[in-house]
């Protein structure tokens, strides 16, 4: 089987090294992948990130199918473009891939559907928005309604904020069209989990809980970042906030995917808010999250290829999902200055290292030498039968990989 994988981040290593598992795939272009993926057998890096350029690549090469790792190809259509060219594409259409790629797409969608999640409302005018901000309470929530690269969310303690933040998103247009509509939304207090899942659009498996670790610095303090570390599963999620999730947010979901006649054979996030008063969601994703699924494909014991395949054709349903017992901690490595401004251009010192205990993010191969390139360069991953096992070994790997301005969180397995 040859396989394309569209992405580039530590998401996609992970898949590939997944995937390259299953001993039917033969081939998997990775585009434009990485300097992880660039080493991995099997695997060759592509340098497209055109959706139609990708389409005629598959077209010509014969790819059996096509697996979207990043939001961005699949809100632009990439899958219905594929599927009307009759190729084997994992990922939502384009309208199911609006419950990530629109703040109030989803809010509307989780109100009509009854799903739990905070209370908001939507504005399409500053003046009005300002005007209801009047009459909050804070701290409260503002949300662009496209997609701003995780900068789109803004918690304002006070009016002042909250005001500023609407100048910046509705009128000075920060993110290009993507602020002209907000979400204001209520704050919500509480303990946040993320929650993969895999559906053929009649069925939805649920993967094991994860926690992410957004802040830069250690007891979750300092500005946000796509997240620094995962403990899976989360601590957090037990078995009453499960029943609640599945009661209150996925199948609903599941119910409305089916009632809005979306096309949804892929992966759906949810990011959850465990609250006093019950699981609220807070967004979806319709793509595996960074780093969440360094950490979740390496406990899943069951063949992601296959589940992938069983999603495609419809038959989910009766299927189990196999994991390993234990946890995996995740500790993201970053590059000097990350978030605000990475420096970059080092080279990766990697001693004695098994490739399946680091997922490399940003980093290019240039000759055997890997030179990082972006702000989450690498993550380590360790497993163990307890949390503390998990973190031990994954911060005894950290020990092994250096470059310069390395930075990594000391408490990813620790922190609330
Ligand atoms: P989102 O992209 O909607 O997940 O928002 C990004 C981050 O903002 C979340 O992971 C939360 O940490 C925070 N956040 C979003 N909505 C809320 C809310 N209603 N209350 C509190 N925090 C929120
Ligand atoms: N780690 C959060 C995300 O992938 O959106």
């Amino acid at each position: 089987m040859k396989i394309l994988l569209v992405g580039s981040g530590g998401r996609e290593s992970a898949i590939a090294f997944k995937i390259i598992q299953n001993e039917k795939v033969s081939k998997i272009y990775v585009a434009p992948g990485n300097g992880g993926t660039a080493l991995y057998e099997k695997c060759e890096n592509l340098n497209i990130t055109d959706i139609d350029e990708l389409l005629s690549f598959a077209k010509g090469n014969n790819i059996d199918l096509t697996i979207v790792g990043p939001e961005e190809p699949l809100t632009k259509g990439i899958v219905d473009k594929f599927r009307s060219e009759g190729l084997r594409i994992f990922g939502p259409d384009k309208k199911g891939a609006e419950l990530e790629g629109s703040k109030s797409f989803s809010k509307d969608f989780m109100r009509k559907y009854g799903v739990s999640t905070a209370e908001y409302e939507v504005f399409y005018d500053a003046e009005k928005a300002k005007a209801y901000l009047e009459t909050c309470n804070y701290p409260i929530v503002i949300k662009a309604d496209g997609l701003a690269a995780g900068k789109g969310v803004v918690i304002c303690e006070e009016l002042s904020t909250a005001l500023d933040t609407i100048d910046l998103f509705m009128i000075q247009d920060m993110f290009k069209g993507a602020g002209k509509k907000i979400v204001i939304e209520e704050f919500l207090v509480g303990i946040e989990a993320s929650i993969l899942s895999i559906t053929d659009g009649k069925t939805i498996i649920p993967f094991l809980s994860a926690k992410d670790h957004k802040q830069i610095f250690d007891g979750n303090k300092g500005p946000n970042t796509g997240g620094m570390g995962v403990v899976c599963p989360n601590p957090y999620v037990n078995d009453e906030v499960l029943k609640d999730f599945y009661n209150n947010i996925m199948n609903k979901t599941l119910v409305g995917i089916r009632e809005e006649k979306m096309d949804f054979r892929g992966i759906i996030f949810f990011g959850i808010m465990i609250t006093e008063k019950g699981v609220k969601l807070l967004e979806y994703n319709v793509r595996m999250g960074d780093p969440e699924t360094q950490s979740v494909l390496t406990l899943m014991k069951t063949d992601l290829l296959e589940l992938i395949e069983k999603s495609l054709d419809q038959k989910l349903e009766d299927t189990k999902v196999e994991w390993e017992e234990g946890y995996c901690v995740n500790v993201v490595l970053s590059s000097k200055g990350y978030p605000e401004k990475a420096y970059t251009g080092y080279e990766i010192e990697i001693d004695n290292i098994e490739l399946n205990n680091v997922f490399i993010a940003g980093a290019k191969l240039e000759g055997d030498k890997l030179i990082t390139t972006g702000g989450r360069v690498l993550s380590v991953v360790g497993k163990g039968k307890s949390l503390e096992e998990a973190k031990e070994v994954a911060y005894k790997i950290r020990e092994k990989v250096n470059f310069e301005g390395a930075y990594c969180r000391k408490d990813i397995g620790t922190a609330k």
